[in-house]
């Protein structure tokens, strides 16, 4: 049962099952791979199970009555259990769904908080950390002292990723980070990716938005109902008809998925298009 081993660093999802309740049975036998300094995307419409998925990784499905009914994720060779200290021990922190700020917190308590947990705990550090979540988010340093939840909902998005960075992530779990957000915010949230990424954090970005995640990522998994139906190097996918069709909202005459794709943010379009053996992900736009 346990899976070959991995490449330092890298995170390895394997054949992973998992339930909630008797009923819902919301990832049926799930595998891919983050290598270590990559970003990879997990696209897929509502209810694939995308975020089932991180919360596997994060060790968070207890939280939501979720359980493993078989499979193993490891992290940089360690096996990550449904606990979420061991996950940010491990190095892997999430940002949920939905940002999950503390609104009458400070945007300074909301950051501290972060630090608590995290893997390294000097005072040197929790420093540096706080730097690094300045220098990336100046908005944030601009508002310390304001209360969070009067943020915009980029600068939320900006403070969630902020707080997980606090805990200094070897990989770094986003789930939708640029849902409901302007174009514009979308673009620099998509810049911070890229810039988190270069500074050596490993990403796995799970996103509706296809156009954005194929631009940001190395290789993508297409979820559909809890099943990889697609895999591969993200521009191979983008590139591919039916994903184009289906998901970038391109006749296949237009040109490529890139950064303008990311500066629209648009979101996949052509959710009433079917195509031959994508059929079921057609409910993309859900
Ligand atoms: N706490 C829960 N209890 C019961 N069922 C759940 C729970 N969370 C998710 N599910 C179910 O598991 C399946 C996968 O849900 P999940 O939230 O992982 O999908 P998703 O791809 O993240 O969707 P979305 O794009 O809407 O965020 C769905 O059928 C959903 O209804
Ligand atoms: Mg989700």
């Amino acid at each position: 049962m346990s899976p070959p081993p991995a490449q330092p660093g890298s995170l390895r999802i394997s054949e992973l099952h998992v339930a909630y309740g008797r009923s819902v049975q919301a990832l049926h036998g799930v595998s891919l791979t983050v290598p270590q300094g990559r970003i990879a995307a997990v696209l897929g419409s509502n209810g694939a199970g995308k975020t089932t998925l991180l919360r596997a990784v994060s060790g968070t499905l207890s939280l939501h009555r979720g359980t493993v009914g078989s499979g193993t994720v490891h992290f940089d060779g360690v096996r990550l259990t449904d606990d979420p200290a061991r996950s940010v021990a491990a190095g892997v922190v999430q940002v949920p769904e939905g940002r999950r700020i503390f609104g009458s917190l400070s945007v300074e308590d909301n950051l501290r908080a972060g630090f608590l947990g995290a893997r390294r705990r000097g005072g040197a550090e929790r420093q540096a950390a706080r730097e690094r979540v300045f220098h990336l988010f100046p908005v944030l340093a601009e508002r310390r002292r304001q209360a969070a939840g009067l943020l915009s909902g980029g600068e939320q998005q900006m403070l969630a990723m902020g707080r997980a960075l606090m805990a200094g992530p070897r990989l770094l779990l986003l789930d939708e980070p640029s849902l409901g957000l302007a174009p514009l915010m979308v673009r620099r949230i998509a810049s911070i990716i890229r810039e988190i990424n270069a500074q050596g954090t490993s990403i796995l970005l799970v996103e509706q938005n296809a156009s954005l995640a194929l631009a940001l990522s190395d290789r993508a998994s297409v979820l559909d109902v809890g099943r990889v139906r697609l895999e591969g190097a993200s521009a191979d996918l983008a590139g591919m008809d039916e994903v184009r069709r289906l998901y970038l909202g391109e006749s296949c005459d237009d040109g490529e998925a890139g950064e303008d794709a990311v500066s629209s943010g648009a979101p996949a379009a052509a959710a009433a298009a079917g195509g031959p053996g994508l059929t079921e992900l057609s409910r993309w736009n859900g």
